[in-house]
């Protein structure tokens, strides 16, 4: 039997998560702008091609090459040859190619051990006006994720941009309770000056509230 863990190339948010990301589930990583949300997802990226297989990543605010040069090291060329690049333009194009990445992960030449989702929600973002029919929409995709992570037994990596939620005074995720409800595993990124925080807010197996410190390194982050 497979482990139900995948690891994330970094320590820290193994132990968070009690050894990695869980198979066949979605996990969730919200914070505020820079607070190292691609970071994590490219780092996670890494760790899987490190170990030989393909990763399907859907990148939908412009994949940064430079920075995946500088977390994936010496070897960045090799190991992006097994990284499925997918980059959607607007929320219709987002859920052709959930549909697309299916065919990768049928077909692919490496077995595919990681979908990353940077970010589910920058472009359900522009369609926010459109009210209840965008969550739906947002859900469809997610729920077609969580299909895909169950189907191929794979973990699913998904970012989200926060809000100011003014009625209740706090910032929240972007995509309401429907995106809470899907992802089995969230974290919270916190940023101040230069250090961050990943803290845990939801698990099934693992207590609430936990966290560690961290600073964004040129190849990664670096547990503080
Ligand atoms: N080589 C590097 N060395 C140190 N820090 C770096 C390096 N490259 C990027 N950073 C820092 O990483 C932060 C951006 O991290 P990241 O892109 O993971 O954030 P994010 O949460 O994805 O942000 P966004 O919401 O804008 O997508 C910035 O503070 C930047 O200064
Ligand atoms: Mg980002």
């Amino acid at each position: 039997m497979k482990t139900d863990r995948v690891g994330t190339g970094s320590q820290g948010l193994d132990d968070l998560l009690g050894g990695g990301l869980e198979r066949r589930a979605i996990t969730q990583i919200y914070g505020e702008p820079a607070s190292g949300k691609s970071t994590l997802c490219l780092m996670a990226a890494v760790a899987c091609l490190r170990a030989g297989n393909s990763v399907v990543y859907i990148d939908t605010e412009g994949f940064s090459v430079e920075r995946f040069t500088q977390i994936a090291g010496e070897n960045a060329g090799a190991l992006a040859d097994r990284l499925y690049l997918f980059e959607p333009l607007d929320f219709a194009q987002q859920g052709t190619m959930i549909a697309d990445a299916e065919g990768l992960l049928k077909n692919g030449h490496a077995p595919v051990g990681l979908l990353v989702m940077d970010s589910a929600t920058a472009l359900y973002r522009t369609e926010l006006d459109l009210g209840r029919e965008a969550i739906r929409k947002l859900s469809h995709h997610m729920i077609k994720l969580l299909g895909l992570a169950k189907k191929y037994d794979i973990p699913v990596l998904i970012t989200n941009q926060i809000y100011m939620d003014v009625e209740r005074d706090r910032v929240a995720g972007l995509g309401g309770t429907a995106l809470e409800h899907l992802s089995k595993a969230i974290i919270r990124l916190e940023k101040k000056d230069g250090a961050r925080r990943a803290m845990l807010r939801k698990h099934r197996s693992r207590p609430e509230g936990i966290s560690f410190d961290f600073t964004i390194t040129e190849d990664g982050i670096r547990t503080v």
